[in-house]
Order: structure tokens, then C-alpha cells, then sequence
């Protein structure tokens, strides 16, 4: 049985992916300082409340249990957060993964899986978006997680860390029974939104209808929460058989609208979602699709759910399981 260390599990793609772990035998401790996280996504005796930066916390908990690899979450999650204050999200999405590559090389672990995005790339030239694309990233966050891929490269040639970058696109939809969901503090996330417009009648600002596509909304790649926790774990099997560190791009490679998301919920739901159009948000790409043929070939991933309305439906059991939109 595998030993895994899970930082930020208590979150939103972490919590899934600690199911996921022990669904498939492995022994997991979870490190999360709750900033963002909830006690209650982590199943009971498996959490340890500590803050990633806290390096000597860090290296208690490595010497009581001889973990195998590390897959690390933890970190702050929002791009227009990061543009107000930028050093936050340096400070914790830099200076704990520091933390953590410092305690995981003095105590010998040495597999990661780290929480990458498709942030890294900034407004691309060309979509699907492949790996080799231009690293630009126009915010805070994307900078800071691009940092953290090149400080990877160096504790891999240094101290033989082989680490797996997964650059998430849209993250989404929920355990399909409703038992986990997305729940941030503040939300920023289409899906979520748009159930709550749903339920509230409150309308949603879609930023922008005249963009270069068939709608003029925005296109992004939505890939269900499951489907990444599975790209987790096929990244450790990589890195247990001895794989080098690598870069990979996780979405389906196919791209949907807001306004077919808008839709979907309408339909999910049954419900009509009142909507107001702004301005275009400052730095927002018409497209984002990702090229996953690297995952799909290296790594034997295919994700399971591609249909947006499925994504929806277990995004709304959710909701529905919160006592939201009866
Ligand atoms: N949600 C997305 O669509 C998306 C897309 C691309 C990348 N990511 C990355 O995936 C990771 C997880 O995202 P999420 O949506 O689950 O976010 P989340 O906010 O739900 O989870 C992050 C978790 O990390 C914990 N945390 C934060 N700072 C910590 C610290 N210093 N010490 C210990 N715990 C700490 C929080 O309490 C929380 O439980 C993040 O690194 C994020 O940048 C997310």
C-alpha cells in the first residue's frame, strides 16, 4: 500500500482526489491549514491542520510517517485576488512550495504531483493549447505557479525529486452523489455562479458577448473534478515506475461556451438563469481548449465525463445535498 501526502485535501479537486486515493488502497494524510478548506471533506483520523509554510510542522509529520510521494493542492486559487495582491499568492503558492520541496528533500520523499493551470500560457496564439506553448502568464497566480514548475526542474537535477506538473484547465462538476462539491469562499467559478443565479434569480454578469466565437462568449475546457482526481493518480503510477518529471495539460480538448453553460443549468435545473452582459474582463482569452494527447498517450488517462450537462448534473446534486435550490 501506498503512503501518499496530500496538501490543501480539505479543498475542492483535493478532497476528490483523497477519495479517489483510497478508493484505490492507498494510505493518505492530508496537510491543510483550513484557510480554504472544510474539516468535513476530509474523512475522519486523516487530517493534519498545519500550514504548509510552517516547515518545521512539515518535518514532524514526514518523520512520523515514511510517505512515498507527495501531491500537493495547497495554495490560493483566484486570478483577480492575485492582481490586487500579489504578494499573497507569492507567499503561499511560492514560499510554501518551497516549504514543502525543502522538508520533502531533507526527509527523502521523492515523487510530487503538483496543481499547475492552464494559467501558465496567458492569452495564447493558438488553440488547442499544447505544451510546449509559449509560457506567459498575465497574472500573479499563473506566474506564481510557473515559478513553482521551475523551481521543480532544479529540485529534480539537485536533489533527484521527479515531480509531474498537471496544468489544469476548468476544474468542475462534483462527485456524482453530491458528497463532495466546489465551495469557495469567494466564488469564482462559472458553474457555481450560474447554479446560484439559478436558485437566487440574482443574474449573472457574463463579461463580454462580442468575442471571435460563434457566440461571442467565452470558450473554456471543462474537466470534471473525478476525471482530474484520476490524472492524480496515473501521475503517481508514472512517477513510481521511475517516470521522469514531466508537464502535462489536463482538459478534454473540448471547448464550450458560457452560454452553453448557461444553458445546460436551464436544463439541469429546470430553472431560467437571469443574465446581465458586461464589459470583457481585462486579460480574458476568447478560447481556452487544451491539447491533452500528452496525458492521453503518456499516461493512459481518457477522461469519462466530456458531456457539459453531466458536469452540471453532479455540480447540482451538490447544491441540492446543501439544502440549495429546492
Ligand atoms: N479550481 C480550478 O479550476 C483550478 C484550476 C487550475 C489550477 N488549480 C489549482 O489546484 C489547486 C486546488 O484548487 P481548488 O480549486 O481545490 O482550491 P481550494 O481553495 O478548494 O483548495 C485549496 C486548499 O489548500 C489549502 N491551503 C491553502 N494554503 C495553504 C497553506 N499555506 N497550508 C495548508 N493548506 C493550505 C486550503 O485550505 C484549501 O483546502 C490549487 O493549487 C489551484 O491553484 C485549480
Amino acid at each position: 500500500m501506498r503512503k501518499i501526502l496530500v496538501t490543501g485535501g480539505a479543498g475542492y479537486i483535493g478532497s476528490h482526489t483523497v477519495r479517489a486515493l483510497l478508493d484505490r488502497g492507498c494510505d493518505v494524510a492530508v496537510a491543510d491549514n483550513l484557510s480554504k478548506g472544510y474539516r468535513e471533506n476530509v474523512p475522519a483520523g486523516r487530517l493534519h491542520e498545519l500550514d504548509i509554510n510552517d516547515g518545521a510542522a512539515l518535518s514532524e509529520l514526514m518523520r512520523q510517517a515514511q510517505f512515498d510521494a507527495v501531491v500537493h493542492f495547497a495554495g490560493y486559487i483566484a486570478v483577480g485576488e492575485s492582481m490586487r495582491e500579489p504578494g499573497r499568492y507569492f507567499e503561499n503558492n511560492v514560499g510554501g512550495s518551497l516549504s514543502l520541496l525543502s522538508a520533502m528533500s531533507e526527509a527523502g520523499i521523492r515523487r510530487i504531483v503538483f496543481s499547475s493551470t492552464a494559467a501558465v500560457y496567458g492569452n495564447p496564439a493558438a488553440t488547442p493549447i499544447e505544451e510546449d506553448f509559449p509560457i506567459q502568464p498575465l497574472s500573479p497566480y499563473g506566474e506564481s505557479k510557473v515559478i513553482v514548475e521551475r523551481m521543480l526542474r532544479w529540485f529534480d537535477e539537485i536533489h533527484g525529486i521527479a515531480s509531474v506538473s498537471l496544468r489544469y484547465f476548468n476544474a468542475s462538476g462534483a462527485d456524482p452523489e453530491g458528497r463532495l462539491g466546489e465551495l469557495h469562499d469567494p466564488e469564482t467559478h462559472l458553474i457555481p455562479l450560474v447554479l446560484r443565479a439559478a436558485i437566487t434569480g440574482e443574474p449573472i454578469t457574463i463579461f463580454g458577448n462580442d468575442y471571435d466565437t460563434p457566440d461571442g462568449t467565452c470558450i473554456r475546457d471543462y474537466i470534471h473534478v473525478n476525471d482530474l482526481a484520476q490524472a492524480h493518480i496515473l501521475a503517481l503510477e508514472y512517477l513510481m515506475a521511475g517516470g521522469a518529471t514531466e508537464q502535462f495539460n489536463v482538459g478534454t480538448g473540448a471547448g464550450y461556451s458560457v452560454m452553453d453553460i448557461i444553458r445546460a443549468v436551464e436544463q439541469v435545473t429546470g430553472k431560467k438563469v437571469p443574465y446581465v452582459i458586461g464589459p470583457r474582463r481585462p486579460g480574458d482569452p476568447a478560447a481556452l481548449v487544451a491539447a491533452s494527447e500528452k496525458l492521453r498517450q503518456t499516461l493512459r488517462w481518457k477522461p469519462e465525463y466530456r458531456d457539459p450537462v453531466t458536469i452540471v448534473e453532479h455540480a447540482w446534486n451538490f447544491a441540492r445535498r446543501r439544502g440549495h435550490g429546492r
